[in-house]
C-alpha cells in the first residue's frame, strides 16, 4: 500500500462525511501493521459538541475489528489541515510514531509528518 494508495482510500470515504453544520468534511484512512485499512469520517450532532472527528471514527474502527498497532493515517481535509489536538491525542494511545499524511480535497499530498512531532512530551499509557 502506498501512500497514495492509502489516501486515495480516504479520498473515497469523503462523501460518507456527515457533517450539516459545519459542512466541513474530513475523511480519513487508517493503515494498520498488518495491512488492513480503515476509514473514518467526521459525524456531526444536532447537540454539536457531541461530534466525533473523522481520525477518532477511523480509529475506533480499528479497534473494534482487533487492530491495535498502525503505520500511518491519512487526511483528506480542505488544504490539508492537520489533526486537532484530541486526535493527536487518541491516536497517540496506539501509534506514538505514526505517519500523518495531510492531503487536500483534490487527495494532493500537502504535508507529511508523524505524531511525536505534532504532540510532543505526550501523556500517555506509560505515564500511567
Ligand atoms: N474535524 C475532524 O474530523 N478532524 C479533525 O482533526 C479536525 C476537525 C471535523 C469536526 C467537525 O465536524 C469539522 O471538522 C469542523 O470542525
Amino acid at each position: 500500500m502506498t501512500d497514495q494508495d492509502l489516501i486515495s482510500k480516504a479520498m473515497e470515504s469523503r462523501d460518507f462525511c456527515y457533517c450539516p453544520y459545519s459542512k466541513f468534511p474530513v475523511s480519513a484512512a487508517l493503515l494498520s501493521k498488518s495491512g488492513r485499512v480503515f476509514t473514518g469520517v467526521n459525524v456531526e450532532n444536532a447537540s454539536y459538541g457531541l461530534t466525533i472527528c473523522a481520525e477518532r471514527v477511523a480509529i475506533g474502527t480499528a479497534v473494534a475489528s482487533g487492530e491495535r498497532e498502525f503505520m500511518a493515517i491519512a487526511i483528506v481535509v480542505k488544504n490539508g489541515g492537520s489533526p486537532c489536538g484530541a486526535c493527536r491525542q487518541f491516536l497517540n494511545e496506539f501509534s506514538p510514531r505514526l505517519r500523518i499524511l495531510m492531503a487536500d480535497e483534490n487527495g494532493k499530498l500537502v504535508r507529511e509528518t508523524t505524531l511525536d512531532k505534532l504532540l510532543p512530551e505526550a501523556f500517555g499509557p506509560h505515564s500511567l
